[in-house]
């Protein structure tokens, strides 16, 4: 018994001792800020951070600000909106979020543990080279982290499966490939076998281009597949009267490993 007693004394004391943790007397976050959604849940529920201690850094430890929280309340206008985006900009040819899409960049539903919500907003507004820059205004920005955290909140538990991964380094199969000969001076686009392939914007990203998360931009509201691409090299203008794509001329062998190359 008096051991007991002994050790409890000695826990206390280190809780004591350790200063800003357990600081007698600290309410939390209402310390510093007025409360609010307070029947919705607690601070910590929706901003994250640490409510055990009154420094400021510690308390805001990989906080949530305000105007990324949106998502934690139910049936938001924001994610709404944000959901919308994604949709309108095919952003699943190369991202899962929502437990869809394809699998040619970060899988976006494991954000919400993995990256901060300003840094889904830096990778939004200055993206990576094989990532299209929608040129986005920063209310659009908030929307689209707003929606990927959203969906990341439902699927996280998912979105463990190692990610597949996309390789820069230039080898010889690289620049010797068919879609770097002949389509990258316009287009890029990322595959699984040879990562990210080509250098010029002044075409689409193809990125996924046969799969149901590309734009059904083939014709009369289709998707594309081999044999409409096949079609498209022949006379684009067959296909769309005034675009600016020239034909592109390829042997059978050329087609063939230019499909392969493309399928995600
Ligand atoms: C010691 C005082 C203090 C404590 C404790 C504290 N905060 Fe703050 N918090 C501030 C101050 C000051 C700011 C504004 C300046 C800044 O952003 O650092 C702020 C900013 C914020 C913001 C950003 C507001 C925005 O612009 O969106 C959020 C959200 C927030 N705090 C939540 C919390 C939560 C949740 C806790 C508890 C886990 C907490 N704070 C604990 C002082 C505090
Ligand atoms: C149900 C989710 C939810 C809970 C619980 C919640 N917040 Fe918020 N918080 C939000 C949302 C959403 C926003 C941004 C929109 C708004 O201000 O209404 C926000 C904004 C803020 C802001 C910045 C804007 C402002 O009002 O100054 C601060 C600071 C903040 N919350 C602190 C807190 C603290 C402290 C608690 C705990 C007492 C808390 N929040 C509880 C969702 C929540
Ligand atoms: C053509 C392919 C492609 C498309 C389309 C695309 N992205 Fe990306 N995205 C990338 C690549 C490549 C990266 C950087 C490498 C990585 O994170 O996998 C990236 C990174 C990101 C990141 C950073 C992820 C992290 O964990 O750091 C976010 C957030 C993101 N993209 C959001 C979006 C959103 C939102 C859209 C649609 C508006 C979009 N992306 C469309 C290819 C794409
Ligand atoms: C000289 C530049 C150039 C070359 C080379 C080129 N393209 Fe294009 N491509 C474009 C432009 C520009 C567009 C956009 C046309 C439009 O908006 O109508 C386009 C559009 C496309 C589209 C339609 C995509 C969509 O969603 O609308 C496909 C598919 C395509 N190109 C595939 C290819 C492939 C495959 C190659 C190589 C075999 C290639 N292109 C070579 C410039 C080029």
């Amino acid at each position: 018994m008096g051991i007991r007693v002994s050790v409890l004394i000695i826990l206390l004391g280190l809780l004591w001792s350790t200063g800003p943790y357990f600081y007698k007397g600290h309410k939390g976050c209402v310390e510093c800020h007025s409360p609010h959604f307070e029947t919705d849940g607690a601070c910590v529920d929706c901003h994250r951070g640490d409510s055990r201690s009154h420094r400021i850094h510690i308390a805001h430890y990989r906080l949530i600000q305000g105007e990324y929280a949106c998502f934690t309340l139910p049936d938001n206008s924001v994610v709404r909106d944000g959901r919308r985006l994604i949709d309108t900009s095919g952003c699943r040819r190369c991202h899962e979020t929502g437990h869809q899409g394809n699998r040619l960049a970060s899988h976006l539903d494991a954000s919400l543990d993995k990256t901060l919500p300003e840094a889904l907003a830096l990778a939004i507004k200055s993206p990576a080279v094989f990532m299209p820059n929608f040129y986005f205004h920063e209310s659009d920005i908030l929307k689209l982290v707003n929606a990927i955290l959203a969906s990341s909140a439902v699927y996280a538990s998912d979105s463990n499966e190692t990610a597949r991964i996309i390789h820069f380094e230039k080898n010889k199969e690289d620049s010797d490939n068919t879609f770097n000969k002949h389509c990258g001076s316009c287009h890029r686009v990322l595959t699984q076998q040879l990562g990210g392939l080509g250098q010029g914007d002044i075409g689409p990203n193809l990125s996924g281009i046969f799969s149901r998360f590309y734009f059904k931009s083939f014709k009369d509201d289709k998707f594309w597949n081999s044999k409409r691409l096949r079609q498209w090299l022949k006379n684009p203008r067959d296909i769309r009267v005034n675009t600016q794509m020239p034909p592109v001329k390829l042997t059978e062998d050329e087609l063939r490993h230019l499909i392969h190359i493309m399928n995600p």
